[in-house]
């Protein structure tokens, strides 16, 4: 059995935020962060109109409609998270509410920092290869501007918020294929608290909550090493060419590692969409809102060769392969 997307929804928040702006609160520039990531604005989500919970259920509903089914037939939800609005119930069961799955319908929530939407994708895809899951919604959803540290120029600049889905049916045909990797020993180079932590006081003696915490250059390194090599590790394993994929959808954290990742590949960058510019790194929401983006941009056709591969906290990193 393999998982088809039959439908994708997206939401990024209305407020847009251009380096520009940053520009004004903090010691940086237009110049200096697009020619170190690509990135030139982000959304980022209003307090009330964009929590999680409500970004979620607004990219669920669009995929639901495009898929043209009955939200009572959905057997599983799983939703990527690590910027939830709430800890519990799942992110997965507020959208089954909100949708009308049903009761039989299985929900979890995902987290695996930016890796997580392949993280839960493949998990979907081993569901459905067990026959026990027909229809599933898999998400993504982040609101990284409540949880940066606005203090830390060398982090704030680099996310975004959004949510992306989509609604996965099992037909008959060959598996799709995966290889997901880790490193706890490398966590630190990007962490981030969940709570404010009662044993260590900031200067004014509240309790210290950090943000996201991160080795910029080590996570750089980290990624533009192992993400090609992943990439090669599946096209070997599986005995696909390379050459034969018609895309490329890697994780939208840094247009240089995605242009590294694409020659160290010696594919052309037109292979690997980007939407990074106008979004920021939305972390596990990254690639289904570039999946949908090129969606409505007549980019998927069916039978394409797509690979995924995302990357990120953990350190965790992960790659794909789907027929679309
Ligand atoms: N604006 C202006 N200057 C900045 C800045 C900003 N927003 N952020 C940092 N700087 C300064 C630093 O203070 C430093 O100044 P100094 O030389 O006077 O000390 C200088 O720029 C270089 O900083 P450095 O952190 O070494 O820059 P870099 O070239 O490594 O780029 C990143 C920083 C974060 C853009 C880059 O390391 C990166 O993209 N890493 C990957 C991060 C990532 O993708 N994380 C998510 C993975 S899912």
């Amino acid at each position: 059995m393999t998982g088809k997307i039959i439908g994708l929804g997206s939401y990024l928040p209305e407020k847009i935020v251009t380096n520009d702006d940053l520009s004004k609160i903090m010691d940086t520039s237009d110049e200096w962060i697009t020619e170190r990531t690509g990135i030139k604005s982000r959304h980022i989500a209003d307090p009330v109109k964009d929590r999680p919970s409500i970004m979620v259920v607004k990219a669920a509903k669009q995929a639901v409609e495009a898929a043209g089914i009955a939200p009572q037939d959905i057997d599983l939800i799983v939703t990527a998270s690590t910027t939830p609005d709430l800890i519990f119930p799942t992110m997965s069961t507020t959208i089954q509410e909100a949708i009308g799955a049903s009761e039989n319908c299985g929900c979890f929530d995902v987290n695996s920092a930016c890796p997580g939407f392949v993280a839960a994708y493949n998990t979907v895809e081993s569901f459905i290869e067990t026959g026990n899951v027909k229809l599933a919604l898999v998400a993504g959803v982040e609101c990284n501007s409540n949880f940066v540290d606005w203090t830390d120029r060398g982090t704030c600049i680099l996310f975004g918020d959004g949510a992306g889905c989509a609604v996965l049916k099992a037909e008959e045909g060959k598996r799709n294929e995966f290889i997901m990797r880790s490193s706890g020993k490398r966590g630190t180079c990007l962490h981030c608290e969940s709570a404010r932590q009662p044993y260590r006081k900031d200067e004014e003696g509240f309790d210290k909550l950090t943000g996201f915490n991160m080795n910029g250059r080590e996570v750089f390194k980290f990624a533009i090493t192992e993400v090609p090599k992943i990439i090669t590790d599946l096209s070997v394993k599986y005995g696909f060419d390379l050459g034969e994929i018609d895309y490329f959808i890697l994780h939208q954290a840094n247009q240089r590692i995605i242009e590294a990742t694409a020659k160290k590949l010696k594919q052309p960058l037109e292979k690997f969409p980007m939407n990074i510019m106008n979004t920021g790194n939305c972390s596990s929401a990254s690639i289904p809102i570039l999946l949908k983006e090129m969606n409505d941009k007549g980019m998927l056709r069916r039978g394409q060769k797509i690979v995924m591969a995302s990357f990120g906290a953990g350190l965790v990193w992960n790659a794909n392969y789907i027929e679309y």
